[in-house]
């Protein structure tokens, strides 16, 4: 089975968890877009939910799809929130943003009384920090930023090298909300509470891709089946 089938196994399960009346937050992602691809099926079957989107592409598909679609000023509160990742901690601490989605991810998921994390296994890590860590960060300013960010990393007991995001075009790249995405190579993240909290307090730092204490729940598909972490 290659990746693709796990990752599409991952959302066929989430998908369990839709109820009718449901408002729901759409994840960003290969994988989330298996998801919303299968809601969409359930929908043209009658499903009567409501959803807000993490991401302009997956406001589109889910528009191209049918999908009944809201905004978190209509909709403040959500029932559940199913999203992919770029790793998963056996606590359920996550890393995302490959997809540069990471801003409205973490606002949606926070929105949302429960997140489901769908991924293949190959995403569960011991130690976060494989993955670069994405920083969402003002176009202005950008330089002493980087320097603030490199302080903070390095006062959170980490350390890399800060890459800004480039499209393949080799433009930089700018995020739905117009900002601009450093990626972090760390390595193992030792303390991603006290390197999350580090960053937090950078002027210019959006947001970054350290997701603790949001996900409920993961559902991790691999050759030998479905792994679920949490609830
Ligand atoms: C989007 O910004 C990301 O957080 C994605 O959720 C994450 O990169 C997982 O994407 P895939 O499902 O494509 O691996």
């Amino acid at each position: 089975m290659n990746a693709d089938d796990l990752k599409k196994q991952a959302a066929a399960r989430a998908l369990e968890l839709v109820r009718p009346g449901m408002r729901l937050g759409l994840g960003t992602g290969s994988t989330a877009k298996h998801f919303v691809d299968l809601l969409g099926a359930k929908v043209a079957a009658g499903l009567s939910v409501i959803c807000v989107a993490t991401s302009e592409a997956t406001q589109a598909q889910a528009l191209s799809l049918g999908i009944p679609m809201s905004t978190l000023d209509e909709t403040p509160e959500l029932d559940l929130t199913v999203d992919g990742a770029d790793e998963v901690d056996p606590q359920l601490r996550l890393i995302k943003g490959g997809g540069a989605a990471l801003l409205r991810e973490k606002i949606v998921a926070a929105a949302s009384a429960r997140m489901i994390v769908i991924a293949d296994d190959g995403k569960l890590v011991q130690k976060l920090g494989r993955f670069p860590l994405p920083i969402e960060v003002v176009p202005f300013g950008l330089e002493a930023t980087r320097r603030a960010v490199a302080q903070a990393v390095e006062a959170a007991g980490a350390a890399g090298e800060l890459v800004l995001r480039r499209r393949p075009d080799g433009a930089i790249l700018v995020t739905d909300g117009g900002h601009h995405i450093l990626d972090a190579h760390l390595g193992a993240i030792e303390r991603p509470e006290l390197l999350a909290q580090a960053l937090n307090v950078v002027p210019g730092v959006v947001e970054h891709g350290l997701f603790i204490g949001l996900a409920a729940g993961a559902i991790l598909a691999g050759e030998g089946g479905l792994t679920i972490l949490g609830g």
